[in-house]
């Protein structure tokens, strides 16, 4: 259990008015969680303090070789003014996978876990309340030596900060255009594909940028090798209604393991519905749509939620899905999800941590 210091802020920070729109990740509360690692010393010094720019040396090994990990996740507040975390044990044992990718010290599920909570409990007056709003959680690890070699840094630092945030598309729930990218690749087996990284992020943009020039909104990634096979698209991971059946990229080494992602798939299973998590070819999603059996598609990602996609681009051809209008599936799972996110239904999983 951390000893975690509290320094209180000499001035607070004005909240959003309620039913001001609050964009995703663009507003910063009053107070941060901070705490050190040193080779041989371990993780030390956490601290909740107040929300400032921190100093680094210009040779800090994470702005030149890009040594780190981060995490998203939401609290939200239930009509009752209850504070819940949505599975935040998922968040802690994927941050190790990705620093154990990424040669970063592991930090303990339930020291993780304790840091966004004491966090959230002194921010819970920043947890929005309108409807479809929470507040982002960003836990991240940065490399801080000051070095120029290669090498995996032996000093680190971990912070958490939160963002009021609303939906992470502007266009809110209605569909969004995917561009299923034919030119640059995301990740193939044995690299960072499963991390949460910001190079597989930094990497990402070159073709979301094409992607937004042609009026889409993401890209959806093919495998690295054949670019045959769906892998994921920019920030959320994707579901494909298909002749009743629900059908996902199987988690292969290159593909992020959604927290969402594994909701959908527990919850849908549990209405009796199939879900089979293969390979998925561009050319079945092609076959699928002609015949008339591609009936949804949807994404899925702690910020996303779950986000509709209403047209979808390969090559010279542009599907639309379900009309362009959200279907009756991903709507029934978008109600489900959040309903247990915000304390609204019964949670049959035990996925809701209340604070
Ligand atoms: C999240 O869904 O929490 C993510 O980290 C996606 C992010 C790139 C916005």
């Amino acid at each position: 259990m951390l000893d975690i210091k509290f320094i209180k802020a000499k001035q607070l920070k004005q909240k959003p008015a309620k039913g001001q729109p609050l964009g995703f990740g663009k507003i910063f509360t009053d107070y941060m969680f901070t705490m050190k690692y040193t080779e041989g010393k371990g993780w030390h010094d956490p601290v909740i303090e107040p929300y400032h720019n921190i100093e680094l040396s210009p040779a800090a090994m994470v702005f030149h070789y890009g040594q780190e990990m981060f995490e998203g996740l939401k609290a939200y507040k239930g009509a009752d003014g209850k504070v819940f975390l949505f599975r935040p044990d998922m968040n802690a044992k994927r941050a190790n996978r990705s620093n154990d990718r990424l040669c970063i010290p592991n930090i303990p599920v339930e020291d993780f876990v304790q840091a966004v909570s004491e966090l959230v409990k002194v921010e819970k007056d920043w947890i929005p309340e309108d409807e479809g709003t929470s507040l982002y959680i960003r836990p991240f690890v940065i490399a801080t030596d000051d070095f120029l070699g290669v090498a995996p840094s032996k000093t680190y630092l971990f912070m958490v900060i939160l963002s009021p945030s609303g939906a992470y598309y502007e266009s809110g729930l209605a569909p969004v255009g995917i561009w299923i990218e034919d030119e640059y690749v995301r990740a193939v087996k044995g690299g960072t594909g499963f991390a949460k990284t910001g190079g597989n992020y930094a990497s990402s943009l070159i073709a979301q940028v094409k992607a937004h020039d042609e009026g889409f909104s993401q890209v959806l990634w093919l495998d690295g090798v054949e670019r045959k096979y769906i892998e994921e698209v920019g920030a959320m991971n994707i579901f494909f209604k298909i002749d009743g059946k629900v059908i996902t990229p199987a988690i292969n080494g290159s593909i992020l393991p959604g927290v969402t992602r594994d909701s959908v798939i527990n919850l849908v299973k549990s209405w009796g519905i199939t879900v089979e998590e293969r390979k998925i070819s561009v050319e079945e999603l092609l076959e699928a749509q002609h015949s008339g059996k591609l009936e949804e598609v949807f994404g899925t990602g702690t910020a996303a939620v779950i986000s509709p996609v209403g047209k979808l681009r390969y090559m010279d051809e542009v599907m639309t899905i379900n009309d362009g209008s959200i279907g009756k599936l991903s709507q029934k799972i978008y109600d489900t999800i959040t309903g247990i996110q915000w304390g609204k239904i019964d949670d049959p999983f035990g996925w809701r941590v209340e604070l």
